[in-house]
């Protein structure tokens, strides 16, 4: 068996369709909002991985220092055979992971990005050829069909990227996570942490201006993929702390009046100077918000690990019995 398959699970145009849906809904709404799965397209991937880089970006750091630091004794907890990764990106953190798990492991990278998981997916296998990599091209938030890879399952949902999900949408997710779950299976989960409000900030508004074009991004898509007449750098990149949501919120502002024209949808959307549209979230969690997070979705928190500066944690997470 070829160690590389990759299966899509969206029809041909579900993109499309999709995108569709989501900007006549997102840009005829009161405040306007953008879905944030929308950044990722190429360009939108490597921007992301940029943004991992950043000084100013700290969760990546602090992630992969628990990784290396928790690797063999979550291998150890798990004896996971399958990896399931959701919304992979690069899997570049997931090295530790995987070299941390013995004998012949299966990898299942799920992501919406193809070209990430093609470039992932090309790495990994020149650094560990005896890999067998199933790549998904699947939408995490629409219920997923894993292959049939030998268990124990971990499935690993890292970056914090379980922020990006309103705190409903987070509640479904966790249990259709829970319904994937068999009683050996596990999750890890990543989430980044509540703390000084500048230092949140600077996370997502950097100085060098790749977060600001990382969040312009999904203008782009909208422009290319729906012939919409919108130009990216008529819009400021804004990140402001919800202190009462505990959440960073990413807005794009419009720099003066105009209108953004979808034919397509027949679509005129009109901005004031000033008004702005959504386009992520990204929740920060304390410990009692993610164990109750969890229980309510069928989950008992095992295991609670942090960085060294407790920016960060990992949380190990099995089926409630
Ligand atoms: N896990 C990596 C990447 C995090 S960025 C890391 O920790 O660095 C979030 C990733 O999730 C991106 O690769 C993006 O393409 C993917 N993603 C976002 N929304 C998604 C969705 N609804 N379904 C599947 N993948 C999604
Ligand atoms: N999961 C990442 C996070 O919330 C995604 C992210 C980082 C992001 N920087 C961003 C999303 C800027 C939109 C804009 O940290």
């Amino acid at each position: 068996m070829s160690p590389f398959q990759l299966t899509r699970t969206l029809p041909d145009d579900a993109t499309g369709a999709a995108l569709r849906a989501d900007v006549l809904h997102g840009l005829t709404h009161t405040p306007k909002e953008l879905p944030p799965k929308w950044f990722y397209d190429a360009r939108g991937s490597e921007l992301f991985d940029e943004i991992t880089r950043l000084p100013e970006y700290y969760p990546t750091r602090a992630e992969r220092e628990i990784l290396i630091e928790r690797a063999s004794e979550i291998a150890t907890a798990t004896g996971a055979r399958t990896l399931v990764e959701l919304g992979s990106g690069s899997s570049e953190k997931t090295r530790h992971l995987l070299a941390a798990l013995s004998g012949p492991v299966a990898y299942v990278p799920v992501d919406v990005s193809e070209s990430a998981l093609r470039g992932a997916a090309t790495s990994l296998l020149a650094w560990r050829p005896e890999l067998q990599v199933h790549a998904l091209v699947a939408d995490f938030t629409r219920g997923l069909a894993l292959p049939g890879t030998p268990g124990p399952r971990l499935v690993a949902f890292l970056g914090g990227t379980i922020g990006n999900l309103l705190p409903a949408e987070r509640a479904l997710f966790l249990r259709s996570v829970r319904e994937l779950l068999g009683p050996d299976d596990a999750l890890l989960l990543g989430t980044d942490l509540v703390k000084d409000e500048e230092v949140l900030v600077r996370a997502y508004d950097d100085t060098a201006g790749v977060t600001a074009e990382f969040n312009r991004n999904v203008l782009r898509v909208i422009a290319r993929e729906l012939d919409a007449d919108v130009d990216p750098e008529d819009f400021a990149h804004v990140a402001l702390w919800d202190r009462e949501r505990e959440w960073i919120e990413m807005r794009l502002r419009a720099r003066s009046a105009l209108t953004v024209k979808i034919p397509e949808l027949n679509l005129v959307v009109p901005f004031e100077e000033g008004e702005e549209v959504r386009t992520e979230v990204s929740a920060k969690f304390r410990r009692e918000g993610v164990r109750a997070e969890l229980a309510d979705a069928g989950l008992t928190l095992a295991e609670w690990w942090t960085d060294r500066a407790g920016a960060f944690a990992l949380s190990l997470a099995r089926p409630t019995a």
